[in-house]
């Protein structure tokens, strides 16, 4: 049932830009995934590790994009960013104390911490605290860096961590508790430029871990392992600049297919990876949609009529557990909820890696969903008919669940807390409006919604990722 009275919203939140979707309708046309954020983040981290200049290409104009350069250009990084494609030289750095509200905003932004620290023996980084989604520690990233030698002090919420003078960060066996990604990136940034051979087990399977390491062993590193809970690395001593492709978004790839089959509608999606979208496309066929990557590097959807849950053996009906790579992924989980509750049967979502990953749910509630939560598991009843109404992102993901709900939804959707989304989508609303959605950003300010642009990509950069990505 829907509350007919809104829920309170802070002040702040009003005098914010909103997404207004104007739903129930079918979509249709091509869509180019852009770059993968959590692959550039990490290697804008790595670029660090040389003093020469790195140029990484089809990089995503995103918030987070933006807020790491900030981080980077704070500790004296030169960082240029136009169109896609993304210039850091790093020849001048010249701090080794990152800033507390960049790296508070942004948890990757710690991940600086393991190349300062290789590069100039000396680093200072605030802890990036909680976040919406849930605790997120960095004990594992700290415990490996001691296991190479570093020492480590945390002083009102800040890490600080340092080798003796003149001492290189040591080679070293570590086997992490859980196959952390952000833990698994740093203590290979780590490993590149310390003495002897490192061996990380239990290591994130991740693709964009391993889009780090190729990175990487452009600059000259030794690595062996990528996309294996092994990963070997002989340090070095000195990297040189690179320039490099970062791998399609398999996420926004994965919203957009997902966007297809709660619309019912055939989408093709160009510019992706189909290998790193497995385990989503394997759901999205237990759900009786078609997904096929007969022309890569592209995958299409086909129009649906409706969602047939296929239970698997399971008397409760479909169960997905989020799990670490080549598992479904956590970062799907909130759009996969809003399209089960459009499916024919009723399913289960286990969440397995964040503690408090379910806040998009009382949201999806409000829109006619019925999705009820035990701990980390939430039953979600299938067969809801979606109405529109007003409702607030709470994380990034969150608001794509939202945005999804609200394409298949009778009637208007306002979506608050955009900055969110913008962290994570390029051009979320003129990709959606290219394929038919009806979408706009409206401003308080100036209520004319704005218009939604997309900047094409050059036809170079296109003929490059075709060349280079396979399914
Ligand atoms: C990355 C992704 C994020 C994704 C997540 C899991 C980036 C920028 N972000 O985040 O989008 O949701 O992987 O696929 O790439 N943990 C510890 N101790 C640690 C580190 C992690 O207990 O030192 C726990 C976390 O609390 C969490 C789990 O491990 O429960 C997974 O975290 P991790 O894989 O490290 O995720 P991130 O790298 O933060």
């Amino acid at each position: 049932m829907i509350p007919s009275i809104p829920t309170l919203k802070s002040n702040q939140q009003f005098n914010q830009p909103v997404l207004r979707i104007c739903g129930d309708r079918s979509l249709e046309g091509e869509v180019r995934i852009s770059g993968s954020k959590n692959a550039v983040l990490p290697i804008m981290a790595a670029a660090l590790l040389s003093a020469d200049e790195c140029q990484i290409r089809n990089v995503p104009q995103l918030e987070d994009v933006t807020q790491m350069g900030r981080i980077l250009e704070y500790l004296g990084v030169s960082v240029e960013h136009r169109g896609s494609v993304l210039n850091l030289n790093s020849a001048s750095l010249s701090g080794i104390k990152a800033p507390s509200d960049a790296v508070q905003k942004l948890r990757a932004g710690f991940l600086v911490i393991a190349p300062l620290l290789a590069r100039t023996g000396m680093a200072q980084v605030p802890l990036p605290g909680g976040c919406a989604i849930g605790s997120r520690p960095v004990d594992l990233h700290l415990r490996g860096l001691e296991a190479m030698g570093a020492k480590i002090e945390v002083r009102e919420g800040v890490v600080h961590a340092y080798l003796k003078q003149g001492d290189r960060l040591q080679g070293a066996r570590i086997k992490l508790d859980f196959p952390s990604v952000g833990a698994t990136e740093a203590l290979i940034m780590a490993a590149v430029l310390a003495e002897g051979e490192t061996v990380i087990e239990n290591a994130a399977q991740e693709p964009e871990v391993a889009d780090m390491i190729g990175f990487c062993q452009l600059m000259g590193a030794r690595i062996s392992g990528a996309g294996t809970p092994r990963i070997v690395i002989s340090g070095v001593s000195h990297l040189h600049g690179t320039e490099y492709r970062v791998i399609p978004d398999r996420i926004e790839a994965g919203t957009f297919l997902a966007a297809a089959a709660i619309t019912r509608s055939p989408l093709t999606l160009t510019s992706v990876n189909a290998a790193h979208l497995r385990s989503v496309v394997e759901e999205l066929w237990a759900m009786g949609a078609m997904v096929r990557a007969e022309k890569t590097p592209s995958l299409e959807t086909s129009r649906l009529h409706r969602l047939r849950i296929v239970p698997a053996n399971k008397p409760m009906g479909r169960v997905i557990k989020t799990r670490p790579y080549p598992g479904f992924p956590t970062d799907m989980q909130p759009q996969f909820m809003s399209l089960l509750s459009t499916a024919n049967d009723n399913s289960f979502m286990i969440e397995t890696l964040f503690e408090n990953r379910f806040q998009h749910i009382p949201e999806l509630n409000r829109m006619g969903a019925d999705i009820r939560v035990q701990g980390n598991q939430a039953l979600i009843f299938g067969g809801a008919r979606l109405v529109g109404t007003d409702v607030t992102a709470t994380d990034l993901r969150a608001g794509a669940a939202l945005v999804l709900a609200a394409l298949a939804a009778e009637g208007t959707t306002t979506i608050r807390n955009l900055h969110y989304l913008d962290r994570g989508y390029e051009n979320l609303e003129a990709k959606l409006e290219m394929l038919g959605a009806k979408v706009e950003r409206v401003s308080p300010l100036n209520p004319s919604p704005k218009k939604s642009t997309i900047v094409s990509p050059l036809p170079e950069e296109i003929a490059a990722s075709e060349s280079i990505l396979s399914a």
